[in-house]
This record gives C-alpha cells, sequence and structure tokens, in this order.
C-alpha cells in the first residue's frame, strides 16, 4: 500500500504538491474510488485516474527509441545532444536513461528505462540478451565471413569474441547478432575480418523487434508482453 499523493507524483506529471491539490478538488480516483485526503493508502497497483483520465503510475517504466545519428545514448552532455532530450519533461523527471549504449552515428533500437536492474539484465553479458544489428560494410560478404564469426573472433588488440552470427544478405549488406557488447563491438568484427562497418542500425533486443512506425527520434512504452519478449532467446 501507498500514499495516494506519492502515487500521483510517481507518474512524473504532477510535483507532490500538485497532486496533493488535486487530491483535495476530489479529481483524483484510484481503483474507481474518488480519494480527497493526500494520506489515503491504495494498492501500488490501483488503477489512478484524474479527471476520469488514467494516469500511468508505475514506478518502474521501459520505452523503445528509434535512435537517430548523431546523439549520445547518454543522459547528458556539456557539449553533444543525447537521446534523453527527445523525451518530454514529465518522461525525462522519471529518471529514464539509455539501458545500453549505440554509438553516436549508430541508429536504431534503443531501450529507455528508470529500472537500474532491467538495465543490467539487458546488457550484463552473463544475462546473454542477443543483439541483432543490420550493417553495411565495405566489401561484399560470403559465408566464409559467417563461419568467421561462427567461430569467434579475435580483435585486432587481441580482445576474442564469444560465437557470433553473420548472415551475408546480398552484396555488402548482413545481419549480425551477439549475445555481449564489448566497446565497437560490431564495428570491431566487421574489421576484423576486413570489411569495415559503413553503417549500422541494431533492429531487435532478444526477440523484440524495432517498431518500424516510429521514426528516427520516435519512441513509445513497452507493453508487459514486448518486455518478456527481451529474455529468453539463444544463439
Ligand atoms: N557495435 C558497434 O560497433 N557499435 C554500436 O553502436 C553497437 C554495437
Amino acid at each position: 500500500m501507498t500514499r495516494i499523493d506519492r502515487l500521483l507524483a510517481q507518474s512524473g506529471l504532477y510535483t507532490r504538491s500538485e497532486a496533493r491539490a488535486l487530491i483535495r478538488a476530489g479529481r483524483v480516483a484510484a481503483g474507481g474510488v474518488t480519494l480527497t485526503r493526500p494520506e489515503e493508502k491504495c494498492p501500488e497497483s490501483a488503477a489512478v485516474t484524474v479527471d476520469g483520465e488514467p494516469v500511468n503510475c508505475e514506478k518502474y517504466r521501459v520505452f523503445m527509441l528509434d535512435k537517430p545519428a548523431g546523439l549520445l545514448s547518454a543522459t547528458e552532455d556539456a557539449r553533444q545532444g543525447t537521446v534523453l532530450e527527445l523525451f518530454p519533461p514529465e518522461l525525462r523527471r522519471l529518471g529514464l536513461f539509455p539501458a545500453g549504449r549505440l554509438d553516436k552515428d549508430t541508429t536504431g533500437l534503443l531501450l529507455m528505462t528508470n529500472d537500474g536492474d532491467f538495465a543490467h539484465r539487458v546488457i550484463s553479458p552473463r544475462c546473454g540478451v542477443l543483439k541483432t544489428y543490420a550493417a553495411t560494410a565495405a566489401a561484399p560478404l560470403d559465408e566464409a565471413d559467417a563461419a568467421a564469426f561462427a567461430r569467434g573472433l579475435v580483435l585486432a588488440d587481441g580482445t576474442e569474441c564469444l560465437p557470433a552470427e553473420l548472415v551475408p544478405l546480398g552484396g555488402c549488406l548482413c545481419r549480425i547478432t551477439i549475445g555481449e557488447g564489448k566497446y565497437h563491438q560490431v564495428k570491431r568484427m566487421l574489421a576484423a575480418i576486413g570489411k569495415p562497418c559503413v553503417s549500422l542500425r541494431r533492429i531487435k533486443i532478444g526477440a523484440l523487434e524495432i517498431d518500424g512506425s516510429l521514426g528516427p527520434g520516435g519512441w513509445r512504452e513497452l507493453s508487459q508482453f514486448e518486455k518478456e519478449l527481451i529474455f529468453g532467446s539463444s544463439l
């Protein structure tokens, strides 16, 4: 059980004092019951409305973003734009951060959350969540490249990569799936086979595919079903 003013403020839409004023004005209901005292308690999972309109008061939220090129996968930077700037103030207030990083010039699926445990499970190599990329290389790709990826590549500096999947898609295009996230990993893997990366877009995390209708910079919240799609796939 939690106080209704605290639960309402958790939405990011209202400060705690704004929440109290709305409650005292009789505009807030939890589980269909109007609560007029800010200190009244209700279940954390109660459906909350303001003026009859549903308000999402969940503590932890997860969004998918179609990251555009040119922004950093960070929450703040003194000189460059960050992906957080694509979200409105009420969502930024929730403490969203990227669950993993894409390079500044990489586009595609980036998860934004305020749930540290969730982010850890997405990122940690021990959890082995697969990340799939659509890549363009500087030279045509073939089955020999796929075999080199499947054996496990050794990068220029000696770093050993786990076996990964490269599917040649014709010409210089391919789909690459990896279960770890070393610094610039896909670009360094393509460089290691002598076919440097020209463009990179993440299209899938686990079994969750990017929503093609979002477009660069577009975002939306994930459903429970979509969150579950992230975990549990293997190479
Ligand atoms: N691998 C890279 O090299 N860059 C990314 O942004 C993601 C994976």
